[in-house]
């Protein structure tokens, strides 16, 4: 199979890789030509999807299997693909703990952090200094609309995407001209089991659209592929966006407040 030449390969890694987003970014890539690194938690999840890439795409594939909320997950990826030549990284593994932030149990709260904010912060920190020195590459951060306002009951992850968001956007700016792209993706409600496979609140029942993963993949890619700074994926979910602009903050932080606490199961909630 040829493919065009591909601007940051030839290894792509992509955290989360076995499931919804991170396995859409999977697929969309390999159909381009770059092999992939798939880094997650689960040995047979993981090999499984390999395989499945393999046999779809006729692509190369190394898997790291690694919890990315243990201190030392950035020495195993490190060790495990030093000797592949990587050139961009698809940070999309991201977690939630939802309820009224005193509903939910500190431990709990804490991991979720980490692995939404310091875990993106460590590998972008390693891959940006390894793309810089061979003077190109590709970061692609997962955020989450949720990040765009204080989302009750979702506060601890809406805090940790609006991070993300802060975060990719400064780096872009940062890394003009040498070569490195950086993007942060904002989804909106994605079909995925993140989404519809039991969530401690059933967010699938909300009246929003839910987009296909592919989608949002593509939206990501191509947004990277261009440097820009941030993307919301989706028509409906930037319009919101931009009504709740228009609205202000707290108006946005209402809507959604309301909106989640119809649906909230009651030993979530405060009362
Ligand atoms: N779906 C949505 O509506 C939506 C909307 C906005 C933003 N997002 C963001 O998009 C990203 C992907 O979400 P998704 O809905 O595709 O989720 P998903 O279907 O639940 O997949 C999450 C993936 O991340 C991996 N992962 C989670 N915690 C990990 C850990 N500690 N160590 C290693 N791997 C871990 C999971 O592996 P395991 O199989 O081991 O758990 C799984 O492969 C997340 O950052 C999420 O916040 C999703």
């Amino acid at each position: 199979m040829t493919h065009p030449p591909l601007q940051f390969g030839p290894w792509a890694l992509i955290t989360g890789a076995n499931s919804g987003i991170g396995a859409a970014f999977a697929d969309e890539l390999a159909a381009r030509g770059y092999n992939i690194v798939l880094v997650g938690r689960q040995k047979t999840a993981i090999a499984q999807a390999a395989r499945d890439l393999i046999q779809k795409h006729a692509i190369q594939t190394q898997e790291v299997i690694v919890d990315l909320s243990a201190p030392d997950f950035l020495r195993q990826i490190s060790d495990q693909t030093s000797d592949l030549d990587i050139g961009l990284l698809v940070s999309n593994a991201g977690g939630d703990a939802m309820g009224a932030l005193l509903r939910i149990e500190l431990p709990k709260l804490k991991q979720m952090l980490r692995l939404n904010t310091a875990t993106h912060l460590e590998l972008t920190h390693h891959f940006g200094q390894l793309f810089e020195k061979r003077g190109g590459g590709g970061i692609l951060l997962v955020s989450s609309t949720a990040g765009l306002q204080g989302t009750p009951f979702l506060g601890n992850y809406a805090g940790s995407k609006a991070y993300l968001i802060n975060l990719g956007m400064a780096l872009n700016y940062e890394m003009r001209g040498t070569g490195v792209n950086v993007t942060v993706l904002a989804p909106g409600p994605t079909k995925t089991p993140g989404l519809t496979d039991k969530p401690a609140i059933p967010l699938a029942s909300l009246p929003a659209p839910q987009m296909k993963p592919g989608k949002v993949a593509q939206i990501g890619l191509k947004a990277l592929a261009e440097n820009r700074p941030f993307v919301i994926a989706g028509v409906m979910n930037q319009l919101l966006y931009f009504c709740g602009n228009l609205l202000g903050k707290t108006t946005g932080r209402n809507m959604w407040g309301l909106l989640l606490k119809g649906i909230i199961p009651k030993e979530l909630n405060i009362r």
